[in-house]
């Protein structure tokens, strides 16, 4: 059997294809037969069937990229993340959730029925069932303006604005997921867990390799991009159409860990802590 992912002749719309798992995704669906439509800040070297510079932090340049590729697109892989510390908080929030929910729904009139939309999230979202009214204000507020003004007003809850933003991917999915699934488009979330990818050099920085490796428990290694990527490319194919709204870790077992008392988180936020 061949084609058994269905990606041959599809249209694909991926973002952060320069790097990680955006690259490694972008690969697995050129070798699918699929046609690749990349986005990135930073040019691609790929083989993409067109690459379009596109800031996340920017509506217009969104706007614009997403006009540039135009027709009709089967599925959307939201790849492209900024990680916390080195940036500015704001900048954090827009390239992982204010951008990409601005994108997803730039190219949602793009997509008919069988249409297919997967984000990363990341277990440092894990948080989100503890604010859910807060996270669905939030996902909630239609502009991009508002978003803004929304997190300049709510910096406390922001802080540097990974944890939030990765919440509000997981939270806004899911909400997505019950109302696009009466167009027949489908839309699921990822939480990977740590990843050798550029990111990594950052989150070693700002959280410590110590509390980086904890969260690799108890698969005990750091997951690959592709490894990353595999699951996406599944999620968004013709082997998934009733899996919807749903929040998968790729994580080796990490919060399979945490309610059955393998993984220790509470020592885990000690040691980020000291
Ligand atoms: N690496 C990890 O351990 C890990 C763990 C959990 C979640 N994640 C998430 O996985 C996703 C992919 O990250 P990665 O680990 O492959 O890192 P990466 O740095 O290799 O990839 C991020 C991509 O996003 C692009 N990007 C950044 N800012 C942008 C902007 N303003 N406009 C357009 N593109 C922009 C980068 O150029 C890059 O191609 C991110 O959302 C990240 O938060 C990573």
């Amino acid at each position: 059997m061949s084609d058994i992912l269905g990606y041959a002749g599809k249209r694909v719309m991926i973002t952060g294809c320069f790097s990680g798992m955006g690259e490694a995704a972008a690969k697995l669906l050129i070798d699918l037969g699929a046609e690749v439509h990349g986005m990135d800040y930073k040019q691609s070297a790929l083989p993409l069937a067109s690459f379009t510079q596109v800031d996340l932090r920017d509506p217009a340049s969104i706007e614009a990229g997403v006009a540039a590729v135009g027709g009709k697109i089967d599925a959307l892989f939201n790849c492209a993340g900024l990680p916390n510390g080195t940036f500015d908080p704001l900048d954090v929030m827009k390239v992982n959730f204010i951008g990409l929910r601005h994108l997803t729904e730039a190219v949602l009139p793009m997509m008919g029925e069988g249409g297919a939309i997967a984000n990363i999230a990341s277990t440092g979202g894990l948080g989100w069932s503890r604010r859910i009214p807060t996270n669905m204000e939030f996902v909630t507020i239609k502009d991009w303006e508002a978003a803004v003004d929304w997190c300049e007003a709510n910096k406390d809850t922001v802080m540097e604005g990974y944890a939030f933003s990765k919440e509000n991917v997981i939270v806004w999915t899911q909400f997505m997921g019950a109302h696009l699934i009466k167009k027949g488009i489908r839309i699921n979330c990822t939480l990977p867990s740590p990843t050798q990818t550029p990111m990594m050099a950052d989150f070693h920085k700002i959280s410590g390799k110590d509390v980086v490796d904890a969260a690799a428990e108890p698969l005990g290694r750091y997951s690959t991009p592709y490894e990353q990527a595999a699951p996406l490319v599944w999620l968004n194919s013709d082997f998934a159409t009733i899996v919807n709204g749903v929040v998968l870790p790729v994580d080796g077992g990490f919060m399979g860990g945490i309610p059955t008392g393998q993984i220790d988180l509470s020592r885990m936020m000690r040691r980020a802590a000291d």
